[in-house]
């Protein structure tokens, strides 16, 4: 059995790169129109990957180049499963897999009501091993944390243990309310904003992240 600390609050790593700062700036122009958000949302994901897959394990292995015999490094350890959350969630898991290719994907359906903004389950599929995977759940919108923290809910119910959640844009109430309910969840986020507004859009934001990638009103 694992041990749970008590005392472990989830980590919040705001990527902090030149190249992540300007494709964050790109995509929140009210002039970046679908295609180029598409593809902005993917590249940053793939960014977001790289800094959340650092503690992978590795092991030596021996290998010949056309040269000589050497010990290279493998990636070795427990294996990755990736799940957005539909639908803003798929932009990013192009991304995520030019990383980690043999990944297997989950998928978890949920739309936010406009009126309550609570998070309304509508689908639900997951891989069958999620316990023995480090699990990267996606969404590129971390709101009011409803969401990411239901979906992280129904995850641990299907036996997931590691979770991490990969966001383009988080708002400090998402990320309290996540750290508070699920505080073994570390966050990688590619810029943090001011706060949300009375419709629970992330200000200064980019908008319906959702309508953008798939051109949707
Ligand atoms: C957006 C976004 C998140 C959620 C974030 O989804 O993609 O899933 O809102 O808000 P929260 O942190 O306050 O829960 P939306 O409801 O617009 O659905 P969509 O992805 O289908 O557009
Ligand atoms: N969902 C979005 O797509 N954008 C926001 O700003 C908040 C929730």
């Amino acid at each position: 059995m694992t041990a749970v600390d008590a005392t472990r609050v989830g980590r919040v790593v705001e990527v902090d790169h030149p190249l992540v700062r300007h494709k964050l700036t790109l995509l929140r122009r009210v002039e970046c129109d679908t295609a180029q958000f598409r593809s902005l949302v993917e590249e940053l994901s793939n960014l977001l990957t790289y800094e959340a897959t650092k503690d992978l394990e590795t092991e030596d292995i021996e290998i010949e180049t056309p040269l000589m015999h050497m010990t290279g490094v493998s990636v070795s350890g427990k294996k990755v499963a990736v799940v957005p959350i539909l639908r803003a969630g798929l932009g990013m898991v192009d991304g995520v897999l030019r990383m980690v290719p043999v990944a297997r994907i989950g998928h978890i359906g949920m739309y936010r009501d406009e009126e309550t903004l609570q998070p309304v389950t509508y689908y639900q599929k997951l891989p069958e091993d999620l316990g023995d995977r480090d699990v990267l759940v996606l969404d590129p919108m971390l709101a009011t944390g409803g969401s990411v923290t239901v979906a992280v809910d129904a995850l641990k119910a299907a036996g997931a243990v590691h979770i991490k959640m990969l966001a383009i844009l988080a708002a400090p109430e998402g990320i309290a309310r996540l750290q508070a309910d699920h505080p073994d969840v570390d966050i990688y986020v590619a810029g943090i904003d001011e706060k949300l507004n009375e419709q629970g859009y992330i200000v200064p934001g980019l908008g319906d992240a959702g309508d953008r990638l798939f051109g949707t009103k």
